[in-house]
């Protein structure tokens, strides 16, 4: 039931501009939660600019019932206030099924639409939401001259969202990636947890015993997202689109906030969410690669210019299969260091 290649890249309106075949490439490390109705939070907006790769304006949970309209005008206040250069300025709408969401994203397009680049979408459940968003946002654009198509990003947090995700990541070229949301997910899924993201100490392995009254047998925590993550990872690779994990919810624990980061990066995820600011130090630091492991990396690289063949180096053995994860390093590395001197320099690069 998908459309033919030609007409894919077709916009859905006339006038509309013409959805990317290539997603623009920017450095996500971290995606940078900020409640708009607050006017002390969009007064930090230009201090932001210069330490965050994604600034987004909240409309959804964590926002009352009472400030959804003022958190959309504040949206529309600071993107007209600012020249986001090259940080991304996102919004997070609330869901299509809710009273807010329409306005949403009729109001910001309308007012604000040629400086979005991403609508984040909560609660996405199949092909179905992503199709009228992209309609939507087609019309939008041709009644307002917009000239580059908005991206769309899934948030995946709904059990039928996860059993929908290969669909999801396919369902349009306006498509730019997903984030876990392991709140919703956790409800939706009927998880006995009280979290929003990381562990739960409960959720693991015993280790055998000597015997059956053994107490003292090894327990191995183990990571509750491991499998969507997994999951979330092979839709948008096989689809070119990208993933990021989502929040971390205890701020009191930055050690555990940056593993669950770093497990997110080593399965191939760009970013994280950052919910305060001690969050945009983790994400930078987990994010961007690792100093030895870009060294070691260009070393393969250079000991193999075609990419093929095999070299040994340090006594590890080295084919055309680690050069592809020697250039997804080092692709990345070259994308942090046009951001950020002090890396690149670190890097040699
Ligand atoms: C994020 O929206 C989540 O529900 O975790
Ligand atoms: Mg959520």
């Amino acid at each position: 039931m998908t459309r033919l290649p030609s007409r894919f890249y077709q916009p859905l309106a006339i006038g509309a501009p013409a959805p990317y075949r290539e997603l623009p490439v920017c450095l996500e490390r971290m995606i940078h939660f900020m409640p708009p109705h607050i006017e002390k939070m969009r007064n930090k907006v230009p201090d932001l600019l210069g330490q965050v790769d994604v600034v987004l304006g909240n409309l959804e949970d964590a926002i009352p019932a009472d400030a959804k309209e003022d958190a959309r005008s504040g949206f529309i206040q600071m993107a007209s206030d600012h020249e986001y250069g090259s940080t991304g300025l996102w919004t997070r709408v609330n869901a299509l099924n809710s009273p807010w969401g329409l306005d949403d994203i009729v109001q910001i397009v309308n007012a604000v639409g040629q400086k979005l680049d991403v609508i984040m979408l909560p609660k996405v459940e199949g092909i179905w939401d992503i199709h009228y968003l992209d309609q939507l946002l087609a019309q939008l654009e041709a009644a307002n001259g917009i000239s580059k198509p908005i991206l769309i990003h899934a948030i995946l947090e709904t059990a039928e969202g996860v059993k929908n995700v290969d669909d999801i990541a396919s369902a349009s070229p306006r498509m730019h990636g997903m984030s876990l949301g392991p709140a919703d997910l956790a409800a939706s899924r009927g998880m006995k947890t009280t979290r929003v993201g990381g562990g739960h100490p409960s959720y693991g392995v015993l280790a055998d015993g000597t015997a059956p009254d053994d107490d003292n047998r090894a327990f191995y925590q183990q990571d509750l997202w491991h499998y969507t993550v997994a999951r979330m990872v092979d839709a948008c690779a096989s689809n070119g689109i990208k993933a990021f994990y989502g929040p971390f919810g205890d701020f009191s624990d930055p050690a555990a906030c940056e593993a669950q980061f770093r497990n997110a990066f080593l399965q191939g995820c760009l970013g994280a969410w950052s919910l305060h600011p001690s969050q945009i130090t983790i994400a930078k630091r987990v994010f961007s690669p690792d100093v030895d492991e870009v060294k070691f990396a260009m070393r393969i690289l250079e000991a193999m210019p075609d990419g093929t063949g095999a070299v040994m180096i340090d006594g590890k053995m080295q084919d055309d299969a680690t050069w592809k994860q020697a250039k997804v390093i080092v692709d990345l590395a070259k994308l942090v260091a046009a951001n950020d001197g002090e890396l690149g320099a670190a890097y040699g690069l």
